[in-house]
C-alpha cells in the first residue's frame, strides 16, 4: 500500500459539523492546491518596496530562498526584517514589487488566511498559545485552526492525526509534558509549543522572527537542533540577532540594511564584509 500522506488525509475526510451534517473538504485550514516548488525555489520576492509615511522601510528589496534551506536574516533593527515577513504573509502591502510562493501562487493577491492555507507558516516573536488548555490540546486545536471557534468537545482526531500530535510532541521535545497546563510552561517551552501548532500544519515555508530571544542557553541549543532538523523537510526563514545562534544553524545568511539586502553568503563571509561590520556587527 502507498503511504498515506497525512495532508491527503485531512483534505479528503468530510467532518461531521455540531449540527449533523457533513461539511465538504474537512477542516477550515484545508490547503490551496499544492504550492509547486518544482522549481527548487520556494520563496522568490522581487523588487519590494514598501513606503510608511514616505519612509521607506523596504526598498527595492530581492531575495529568494530555495527549497529546503535554512536561511538565516540578520541585520540592525529597523533594516526591514519584520517588514519583509509581513510582506510574505499578507499583513503588509508593497507600494511595487513581486512575491511567489513556489512557481505559481502569488502572495500578494492572498489574504493572510490564505498565506497559511497555501503552506507558510509564521512565528511570531511573543508566543501565543492557549494558556489554559494543556501542550497536547494546543497541537489538536492547531488541526482546527480558523474553526477554532467551534465547540472542541466533539472534534474527533484520526489515527494518523493522533500519530502526527505524537510526532510533533516529540520534534519539540514536550513528549512528557503533553498533560500539562501550556500556561505553566517555561518561556522557551512556549516557544516551541507554537513553533510545534505550526508544524502540525505541515508548512512548506516557516517564517521564524526572533525565536530564540528571552530563551536560556539551553532552550537556545535545543532550539538550534530543532531548526536544522526541520530543515530540508520545510524551507525556514530564521530572523535573529543572537549571532551564537545563527553561528550553530547557518547555511546562508543574508543582511538587511535600511530595507534592501547589503550582503549574502555563509556567517564567515558576511562577517568579514567591511559593510556589514560597519553597520551591524562591528557595533
Ligand atoms: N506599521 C508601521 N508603520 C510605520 N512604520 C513602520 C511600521 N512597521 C515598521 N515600520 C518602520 O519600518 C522600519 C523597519 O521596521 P522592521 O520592524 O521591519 O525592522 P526590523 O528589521 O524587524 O527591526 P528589529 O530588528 O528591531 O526587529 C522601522 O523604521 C520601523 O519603525
Ligand atoms: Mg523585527
Amino acid at each position: 500500500m502507498a503511504e498515506l500522506d497525512w495532508r491527503e488525509i485531512v483534505y479528503q475526510q468530510p467532518q461531521p459539523e455540531l449540527d449533523g451534517s457533513v461539511q465538504e473538504g474537512g477542516y477550515g485550514h484545508v490547503r490551496q492546491p499544492g504550492v509547486d516548488l518544482s522549481h527548487g525555489v520556494a520563496l522568490y520576492l522581487d523588487d519590494i518596496s514598501v513606503s510608511f509615511d514616505g519612509f521607506r522601510a523596504l526598498n527595492k528589496l530581492s531575495l529568494s530562498l530555495n527549497v529546503g534551506e535554512l536561511r538565516c536574516i540578520i541585520g540592525p533593527n529597523g533594516a526591514g526584517k519584520t517588514t519583509m515577513m509581513d510582506v510574505v504573509t499578507g499583513k503588509t502591502r508593497p507600494d511595487s514589487g513581486s512575491a511567489f510562493f513556489g512557481q505559481t501562487i502569488d502572495l500578494l493577491k492572498l489574504r493572510e488566511a490564505e498565506v497559511v492555507a497555501a503552506g507558510v507558516g509564521r512565528k511570531f516573536q511573543k508566543p501565543t498559545v492557549f494558556e489554559d488548555l494543556s501542550v497536547q490540546d494546543n497541537l489538536e486545536l492547531a488541526l482546527k485552526a480558523d474553526k477554532r471557534a467551534r465547540a472542541t468537545l466533539f472534534f474527533r482526531l484520526s489515527a494518523a492525526q493522533r500519530q502526527r500530535v505524537g510526532a510533533v510532541l516529540e520534534q519539540i521535545r514536550l513528549h512528557d509534558q503533553a498533560g500539562r497546563r501550556a500556561g505553566d510552561l517555561s518561556h522557551g517551552q512556549k516557544q516551541w509549543l507554537e513553533i510545534g501548532m505550526l508544524l502540525m500544519l505541515e508548512p512548506q515555508l516557516l517564517l521564524l522572527d526572533e525565536p530564540v530571544a528571552g530563551m536560556t542557553d539551553f532552550e537556545t541549543d535545543r532550539t538550534a537542533e530543532l531548526f536544522v532538523s526541520l530543515a530540508g523537510k520545510h524551507t525556514l526563514m530564521v530572523v535573529e540577532h543572537d549571532m551564537d545562534f545563527v553561528r550553530k544553524i547557518a547555511d546562508k545568511v543574508t543582511v538587511l540594511h535600511e530595507g534592501s539586502v547589503l550582503a549574502e553568503g555563509s556567517l564567515d563571509q558576511v562577517q568579514a564584509d567591511e559593510r556589514v561590520v560597519e553597520v551591524y556587527l562591528g557595533r
